[in-house]
């Protein structure tokens, strides 16, 4: 085991979904975290520091709000805080942005990354950690797994950027033999997703009696990572992932989009005490999305050849507790008389 040390972290995106469960984990009690956890959050529309509340008055916790494609920033708050370790999930992250607006894409998950990359190149005690996504591989037929070794083949403009952006992680520790490490992993789910995203998307129209929009014929495949498995695999991998190396994470849990729907359907409708029915109507077939990838999947055993991590949470647990977290955050909205987007807020 490398047992790398964390001392002073900087997070990027960290009042996003993944970064503020990374954030929330890494100063709870189950870790024996004694440094300063820097935030670095451009709070975008994805950006929100309620996922922080739990948190936000820890002395171990400072918040820096800034873009990380501006120069010499990221650079600043490194030297300010003696940083020695940075976990990069900053990124614009919905593949239907990417499609009708690209170019922010390019800016913050491509430049945005390389600023990054040009800090630790030249602050090389710094070890970074890159969080890209299973999507960088493209599409699996119906059977197989991608591990680390599959080909890069991204088909949307979000899945490119991303693709981009380990290249240039790659490229950067080959070049100038900086200490760094990516993982890929499949999609998450969990509390505090901002509700553009499937899951989200599907609990808040339930919840709304909105149509529930559904791609093609609803076959395309995803495997399921709950949230909190993937902050304790990301802590584990800053303190031994191998240098150089890359890491597939994913949740065992493949899922048919309508049959995904079907599930938070049922839940919903169990949860709330209105009939089934009423949501099932809400189900509405719409045009697929251009270049739709048909399935992912993801074969983590490198990880729990090396950590013995695995995915806990089974995924009907994990999304019944999704669930009931949206139920909870959805009323205390409408009694504010506020509007549903703001559901993740
Ligand atoms: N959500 C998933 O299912 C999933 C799956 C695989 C990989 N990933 C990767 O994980 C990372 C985090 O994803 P997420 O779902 O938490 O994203 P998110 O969209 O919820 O949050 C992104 C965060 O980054 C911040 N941000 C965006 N642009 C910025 C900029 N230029 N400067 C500083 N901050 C900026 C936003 O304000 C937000 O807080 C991303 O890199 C994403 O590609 C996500």
């Amino acid at each position: 085991m490398i047992n790398r040390k964390i001392q002073n972290i900087l997070v990027t995106g960290g009042a996003g979904f993944i970064g503020s469960a990374f954030i929330r984990y890494l100063l709870s009690p189950a870790v024996n975290f004694s440094g300063v956890c820097v935030n670095l959050d451009a709070l975008t529309y994805a950006g929100n520091l309620e996922n922080l509340k739990s948190i936000q008055s820890d002395v171990r916790y400072v918040f820096e709000k800034g873009d990380i494609c501006q120069e010499n920033l990221a650079a600043t708050v490194c030297i300010k805080h003696k940083i020695d370790t940075i976990i990069h999930f900053a990124a614009q992250t919905h593949v239907d942005r990417s499609i009708d607006s690209p170019q922010a894409f390019l800016e913050t998950n491509i430049l945005g990354t390389f600023q990054l990359l040009e800090v630790v190149r030249k602050q090389p005690h710094i070890h970074f950690h890159h969080v890209s996504t299973d999507e960088v591989y493209g599409s699996l037929g119906p059977t197989g797994h991608f591990n680390e070794l599959s080909p890069y083949q991204p088909n949307s403009p979000y899945a490119a950027s991303k693709a981009a952006s380990d290249h240039f992680v790659r490229a950067y520790q080959n070049t100038y033999n900086l200490s760094t490490c990516i993982s890929n992993c499949s999609n998450n789910y969990g509390p505090y997703q901002y509700p553009e995203k499937l899951i989200p998307l599907v609990i808040s129209n339930c919840l709304a009696g909105k149509k529930i929009p559904v791609y093609g014929n609803g076959g395309q495949v995803r495997d399921w990572l709950y949230v909190e498995d993937h902050a304790k695999a990301l802590h584990l991998l800053l303190q031994n992932g191998r240098t150089g190396e890359t890491y597939a994470i994913g949740g065992n849990a493949q899922w048919s989009n309508i049959d995904l729907i079907g599930q938070i359907i049922a839940i919903s409708a169990e949860m709330t005490a209105t009939p089934i029915s009423d949501l099932q109507k809400l189900v509405t077939f719409v045009s697929d999305r251009p270049g739709h990838d048909v399935r992912y999947a993801i074969d983590h055993s490198k990880m729990s050849a090396e950590f013995g991590w695995q995915p806990h949470t089974l995924f009907l647990d994990g999304l019944r507790h999704t669930i009931a977290w949206y139920i909870n955050v959805y009323d205390r909205v409408q009694r504010a008389n506020l509007k549903i987007d703001v559901l993740a807020h």
